[in-house]
This record gives C-alpha cells, structure tokens and sequence, in this order.
C-alpha cells in the first residue's frame, strides 16, 4: 500500500514514520510512506497556499490551485482508491474505518489548515473526509499521523505476532483484558493466579471475563452496538 500525504508542514509529519512499527512496515516493503509539501506547488512568488476567504471573516482558506496540481500529479503517476481529507467535520475514525482502509489499494491523505480547505477541493477530489475525535488539533498532520498507523499496523506482515491485531482492544468490540509481567509480586500486589496456573483453558476465560467487565464499565457505548 502506498500513501501519499499532503501537507504544508511535513516536518510535523516526518518522526512519526521513522521508528518502530511504521518504520519497519516500510522497510519490509508493506507500506510506502511519501510525506508532500503543498507550498512545492504554489506558483506564487511567495509560496502562498492560502488566501482571504471570500464573504470575509477571520482566518485563511487553504487554496485549490497548488493541492489540484499535486493531487493530479500523482494521479497522474498511479491509482488511488481513496483521496481522505483530515477534518474536524468528518467521519469518527474507529477500528471499522481503519480495518476497511487496510483492505485498499493506494491512498491519499490531505491534511487541513487555518480555516480550511476551499470547498471545492472537497467537491472535485476527496472521497473520504475523516476526524479523530470531538476536539480541535491545530492542523490535520497529527490526525494523519493517527489514521497512517491504525491502517499500516494491519497490513499482513507489519506486526510479528500475526494475530496480535486481532487480539487488539477494539477488534471485536472490547477492551483488552489486564495484562501482567515479572516480578509475580510487587509491593504485596500479586498477579492472578490463574495467570500463573498454566491452565489455558481457565486463563482464556479469565481474558474474556475481564475485557467484558472492563468495557461494560468504561466503554458500555461498545456493548450497544450488536
Ligand atoms: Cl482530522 N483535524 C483537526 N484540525 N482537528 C481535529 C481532527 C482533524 N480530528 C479531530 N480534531
């Protein structure tokens, strides 16, 4: 999968691919991550990407122009399946968004800034219009940064353990259970015996237990669903 992100601040965007699981995903050939400045598209003198909104009012409106330009640029050069636009009014990105982007071919993702992007940005290009939550970020690269890795995590290959993203919290509507390592006793807290007991059968059941309880107590809105 490749992904193509747009943003006028790239280096905000760049630390988040270089380590870990989305530095490995690239390096195995899983992923392909390629971070865009708009402002390399702007034919202004000054590099401009934004301009006054028209009817007035405070705050710039990222223009149409050099985004156009970037987005059939690399149309021109490959497929893409999705052009997502990072916005405060999208869609809530859940587990179910981020399973359905993994199932995808190549994709583009716009990053928002100052009031906005030019309505008919949204109108011409974009497929898919997502936010991360009910709060505002200052631009759309940190909410890029959040849907890239909850997508990359679950393309076949990227995580060690094949299953561990199915065992994930979220993944069948619960939380994860608690988990524990050595020491068995820190401070007189000690580690459920049955995590000790080498009984698998009893230790699933415990597992299932606990991610029921748990999300039937911080997260009951999971449990309303089915
Ligand atoms: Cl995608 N962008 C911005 N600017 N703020 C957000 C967001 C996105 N999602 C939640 N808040």
């Amino acid at each position: 999968m490749r992904i193509d992100i747009l943003t006028v601040l790239p280096d905000l965007l760049k630390s988040p691919f270089e380590v870990s699981i989305m530095k490995r995903a690239q390096e195995k050939g899983l992923a392909e991550i390629h971070i865009h400045n708009i402002r390399d598209y702007s034919t202004h003198k000054n590099k401009n990407v934004d301009d006054y909104q028209y009817g007035g009012g405070a705050g710039m409106v990222m223009s149409i122009e050099p985004i156009a330009r970037l987005i059939e640029k690399l149309q021109g050069e490959r497929e893409y399946t999705e052009i997502i636009y990072m916005t405060p009014d999208g869609e809530v990105l859940d587990q179910g968004i981020a399973n359905e982007l993994s199932l995808k071919g190549n994709m583009i993702i716009l990053c928002g800034h100052y009031k906005g992007v030019d309505e008919r940005v949204r109108m011409k290009y974009i497929t898919k219009e997502i936010s991360i939550g009910s709060y505002v970020l200052s631009g759309g690269e940190l909410a890029a940064a959040v849907l890239v890795d909850s997508v990359v995590r679950l393309l076949p290959g990227v995580l060690n353990d094949e299953t561990s993203a199915l065992t994930d919290s979220f993944q069948d509507n619960l939380l994860s259970p608690p988990v524990f390592t050595r020491p068995p006793e820190f401070e007189g807290m000690k580690v459920p015996d049955v995590l000790l007991s080498g009984d698998f059968k009893k230790i699933e059941e415990y597992r299932e237990k606990e991610a029921y309880r748990r999300t039937k107590e911080r997260r009951p809105d999971l449990l309303k669903d089915e």
